[in-house]
Parts: structure tokens; C-alpha cells; sequence
């Protein structure tokens, strides 16, 4: 009853008015399972093919009819009449038909849409939501990271780091999180304002001012913190995300907000001197993807004490995880499927983290649509952090209004994951 019959695709708009890949699955039963693919800015190197038509007459280039072609074509003929039930043997028959490590002959963006469909369509055959279709002893609601200033690839803003988030680690119940991170955020609205600065957001949901230097924003985050009732630090924590790599060239960090550029070894010690400042948690990407030395610098220096997110160095994938593992580069990963293209593949580079003790982040991208499907994995990997963007926009309010929802639903089982 299990069984897949058919697959639909399309394509749809994202977050921000391009073109992506949303895929239903149908199986013998009728459980229909519908899942839409997200797509990044700021990708890193190593991340798993998003196939685009290239065609200029439509969508500028970046149109998918050939991955939706590729879906209904010959990925649904390898996935008909296998099992929704077995997401490993569906996951296998996509990457066996695709046939290239990095999914660029049939498309990632095809590839990722057919594998949560089926796990969403499996779901609903069980009659159980997607995170109890995963785990069904499940409890555990992210931490979440709430994104409030950006920059970088995300805004137009001369601002070298990407993202600044707020983190309400004092929170006791994951509502209380949204509470208190929706109030900061109108408080840094109104500062913002006050300042005589745009109150414009960025392609995530956070403010996107015409700040030149990281200390500005993290002045009046941690001013808007103090100024909506929050002690910084022990109620509410800051996360940054630098993105390191779209700024490592030739070598060094070239801050062309700041119009100067650090050596590897400066570089280092200014995030340092931002980590005594202000009361910064966590920082993902602080060094470029391909400075191996300098991540594995600052992870001695700082490593104990602070968590170090690899998202661009790790790309959702086991092998480059376990080769920073060995080398010592951070402490934990970001977690984004469409960087490897199927849930298989990602929820065994969450095991893969897990093994070595490394933390788990749970994560949107730049690009998204109405899909919660991360809110539910977060829930059913209890990774205990999630990373989706502001509290404003439909397509990041989306995953925070999920995770609202199964907190409800868990009752008294739910656990909150706070610091
Ligand atoms: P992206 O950025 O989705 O644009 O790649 C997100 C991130 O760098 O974490
Ligand atoms: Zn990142």
C-alpha cells in the first residue's frame, strides 16, 4: 500500500521570485506527499549540483524545467513501485540513477524534491506527522538561532559578515524562544528607526541598515537585547555567521566594508576580541572553506569555549565532516539537504556528527518557500538547533509556526532544547 505510483512536479516560485522544484508523491494507498527545494546564495564549492536550465529567455537563466523534466522522467521511473516505507532504497535508486557523486546529471534540486515528497508521502500513509514518521519517540524543540541583522550576499548593505542572530537561550519553552526573539526584533526596529537608519529587511527577514563594521550591528543587537527587559548572554546569546569564503581572496580576509583586509592570523584575532566583547555563542563559517589552517587554528584557540559551525567546509556531507573531524576543524555542522540532495545522505551526517560529538544545527537557505520540512527533521534528529532565518516572512515565520505547532502537539512531552 506503501508503495510509490506516481510523480509530479513543477515549478515554483521561492522567497526570492526565482524558479524551484516542488515534487508530489503519490502512492498505491493515495497518501500524496508534497515537498518544495531551497536554494542558497552563499554556496559552498563542494555543495551537491542545483541543476538551472541556463536558458536567458526564461527566468533570467535560472529556470528548472529540466530538473522537473528529469523528476517525472527517469528519477520517477527508478522510484515507482519501490517502497515510501524504505527511504534508504528509494534515496539509492535516486543517486543510482543520477549516477555522478555530486547529482549533476539528473540535478540535486530533483533529486532532494523526490526524496522528502516520499518521506512526507510515508508520513501520511502512517497517519503521523513528518517528524514522528522519523522518530517516534521525538521530543526535543531546536534552539533557535533568530536572525535579526543581515549582510554579506544577503543585503546591499557594505556589511562584510552575512548574519547576526539572536539565540533566546534563558527561554524555557520554544513559543517563549519565538516570544522573546520577536521582541528584540521590534525593539531593534525601532532603534534602528530612531537612528535615522532603513529598517529595509534582507533576503532572510533581518534588518539590513547600511552598517560598515561587525560592531555596529552587534552594538545595537545587544542594545536591543538590554532595552526589551533581556540581560545579553544569560537570557539571550548572539550567533554570527560570517560566511567566511565569499570573503577569502588571495589568501587573506579582504573587509571591504571596512575597505581593509586581515591576514589569516588577524582574522583570528579579531573574532577572538569579538568574543570577548559581546556575549557571542556560536559562530558558523568564521574561516573560509578552503582554510583548513585557519580553521583548525581557530578551533584549538577557541574551540573549548565557543561552538564553530562548518557550513561551507562540510557542505552536509559525511566525508568532508569526518576529514575536519580528523583534522580538528570546528565543533559542529550546519545541516542543509539540498547541499547533499537526499534525506538518507543527510540524516547520516547528522549520525556521522553525532558519533564524534560534534553539535548539529538544523538549516534553511537564503532562497526558501512555505516548506517546514526542516522544522520536523530538526524535531526528529533532536538536534537541539535550527537556523531559518528572522521572525518576519512568511517563508522563515513558516518553520518557526511549525515548530509553534508541534511544541502544542508533543503536550507535555515536549522538551525545549534552551542552552
Ligand atoms: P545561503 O546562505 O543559503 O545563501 O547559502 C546561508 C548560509 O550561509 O548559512
Ligand atoms: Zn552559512
Amino acid at each position: 500500500m506503501t508503495v510509490i505510483e506516481a510523480v509530479a512536479a513543477r515549478q515554483i516560485l521561492d522567497s526570492r521570485g526565482n524558479p524551484t522544484v516542488e515534487v508530489d508523491v503519490r502512492l498505491a494507498d493515495g497518501s500524496l506527499g508534497r515537498a518544495a527545494v531551497p536554494s542558497g546564495a552563499s554556496t559552498g564549492a563542494a555543495e551537491a549540483v542545483e541543476l538551472r536550465d541556463g536558458d536567458p529567455e526564461r527566468f533570467h537563466g535560472k529556470g528548472v524545467a529540466n530538473a522537473v523534466a528529469n523528476a517525472t522522467g527517469p528519477l520517477a521511473a527508478a522510484v515507482r513501485g519501490l517502497d515510501a516505507e524504505d527511504q534508504a532504497a528509494v534515496d539509492a535508486a535516486l543517486i543510482s540513477c543520477d549516477g555522478t557523486a555530486d547529482k549533476r546529471r539528473l540535478g540535486a534540486n530533483a533529486i532532494l524534491g523526490i526524496s522528502l515528497a516520499t518521506a512526507r508521502a510515508a508520513a501520511v500513509a502512517r497517519g503521523v506527522p513528518l517528524y514522528r514518521s522519523l522518530d517516534p519517540d521525538a521530543a526535543v524543540l531546536p534552539l533557535p538561532m533568530i536572525n535579526i541583522v543581515n549582510g554579506g550576499a544577503h543585503a546591499d548593505n557594505p556589511l562584510d559578515f552575512q548574519e547576526f542572530m539572536i539565540a533566546p537561550v534563558g527561554a524555557r519553552t520554544f513559543f517563549e524562544a519565538v516570544r522573546m526573539g520577536s521582541e528584540v526584533f521590534h525593539t531593534l526596529r525601532r532603534a534602528l528607526a530612531t537612528a535615522g537608519h532603513n529598517t529595509n529587511v534582507g533576503d532572510e527577514g533581518g534588518f539590513a541598515p547600511q552598517f560598515t563594521t561587525a560592531d555596529e550591528a552587534l552594538t545595537f543587537v545587544t542594545d536591543a537585547i538590554a532595552a526589551s527587559g533581556y540581560e545579553a548572554g544569560r537570557d539571550i546569546a548572539i550567533c554570527l555567521d560570517p560566511a567566511a569564503s565569499e570573503f577569502f581572496k588571495g589568501g587573506a580576509y579582504d573587509y571591504t566594508g571596512e575597505g581593509l583586509s586581515r591576514s589569516v592570523g588577524e582574522h583570528i584575532d579579531y573574532l577572538s576580541g569579538l568574543l570577548r566583547r559581546y556575549p557571542i555563542i556560536s559562530i558558523e563559517d568564521p574561516m573560509a572553506q578552503d582554510d583548513l589552517d585557519g580553521w583548525r587554528a581557530l578551533t584549538e584557540r577557541e574551540g573549548a569555549n565557543t561552538q564553530l559551525v562548518g557550513d561551507d567546509v562540510f557542505c552536509t556531507d559525511a566525508a568532508r565532516l569526518q576529514a575536519g573531524i580528523d583534522g580538528g576543524c570546528a565543533n559542529a555542522i550546519l545541516v542543509k539537504v539540498n547541499q547533499v540532495g537526499t534525506l538518507t545522505e543527510t540524516l547520516s551526517t547528522v549520525d556521522t556528527a553525532r558519533r564524534a560529538g560534534y553539535r548539529v544545527v538544523m538549516s534553511h537557505r537564503s532562497g526558501e518557500t512555505e516548506d517546514t520540512t526542516i522544522a520536523d527533521l530538526a524535531v526528529a534528529t533532536g538536534c537541539g538547533q535550527i537556523k531559518t532565518g528572522s521572525v518576519s516572512r512568511s517563508d522563515r515565520t513558516a518553520k518557526y509556526n511549525r515548530l509553534i505547532r508541534i511544541e502544542e502537539e508533543l503536550g507535555p512531552r515536549a522538551r525545549f532544547a534552551g542552552r
